[in-house]
């Protein structure tokens, strides 16, 4: 292991981004992977185009088996367009159906299921294994890449998370109430967190960041000098 604790990658470092919904992950995490042109991963997309296949095979979110031949039988993939992200699932682009608010629901009980997260986890680690990446979700300084060269843990209070996903889903034109969306983040939290298997949890050795209260600018501007310092910090 080279000074500063980065381990010599093919491709540029590993990095971590972890955190609640609605904090700001992936915004800031496809910001940041693209003034270091890193390869972005957005393993919580991963998890919502599994439970929209689910919910199309009309599979029970509690049946293993079911869940792991759906599993078994999807393709997802990222394309990047004019530095926007799309989903793909089975070479559909699903970017919008799988952030409806029944599908977030869906998707924070079936990557509950240890089955479901055998097959996400065994993806991304193939995805990520050379380095120059970065990747968000819950689990990945804890479970994904326990060894990553850096990890964050991105945070905001759940009143300013819920009025953000309140302000995205008004945006995109879904019916939807203030009081309403801030309970559910408040429920997808309490479920994310309270699950048995790789539940939301900060890693020992992760940075917090706060983004309560700051711009999209000002998080990315304090994220990306920490990741300089780290790069500085290898060579
Ligand atoms: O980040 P997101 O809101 O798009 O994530 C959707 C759901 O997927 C959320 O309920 C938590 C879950 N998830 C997970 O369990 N592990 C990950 N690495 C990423 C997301």
């Amino acid at each position: 292991m080279s000074e500063g604790g980065v381990r010599p990658r093919p491709e540029g470092l590993i990095i971590a981004v972890d955190g609640p919904s609605g904090a700001g992950k992936s915004t800031i995490t496809r910001l940041l992977s693209q003034r270091l042109g890193y390869l972005y991963i957005d393993t919580g997309a991963m998890y919502r185009a599994v439970a929209l296949a689910v919910r199309r095979a009309g599979v029970s979110p509690d049946d293993d088996a079911a869940l792991v031949a759906v599993c078994r039988g999807v393709e997802i993939s990222f394309v990047r367009t004019n530095g926007c992200c799309q989903v793909l699932l089975n070479g559909e682009d699903v970017s919008a159906a799988i952030r409806t608010p029944e599908i977030s629901m869906l998707t924070s009980r079936i990557s509950a299921r240890m089955v479901v997260r055998d097959v996400m986890v065994r993806l991304q680690r193939e995805l990520g294994k050379n380095g120059g990446v970065i990747l968000e979700g819950r689990d990945i300084g804890t479970v994904v890449f326990p060894d990553a060269d850096l990890k964050f843990f991105l945070s905001a209070s759940v009143d300013e998370r819920g009025r953000r996903r309140y302000l995205e889903l008004k945006g995109k034109g879904e019916d939807v109430l203030l009081e309403r969306t801030i309970a559910e983040v408040a429920q997808r939290d309490e479920q994310d967190s309270r699950r048995e298997h790789a539940p939301l949890r900060r890693a020992d050795d992760a940075v917090d960041i706060d983004s309560t209260g700051l711009s999209i600018e000002e998080v990315v501007a304090l994220m990306e000098g920490i990741i300089k310092e780290k790069l500085a910090a290898s060579h």
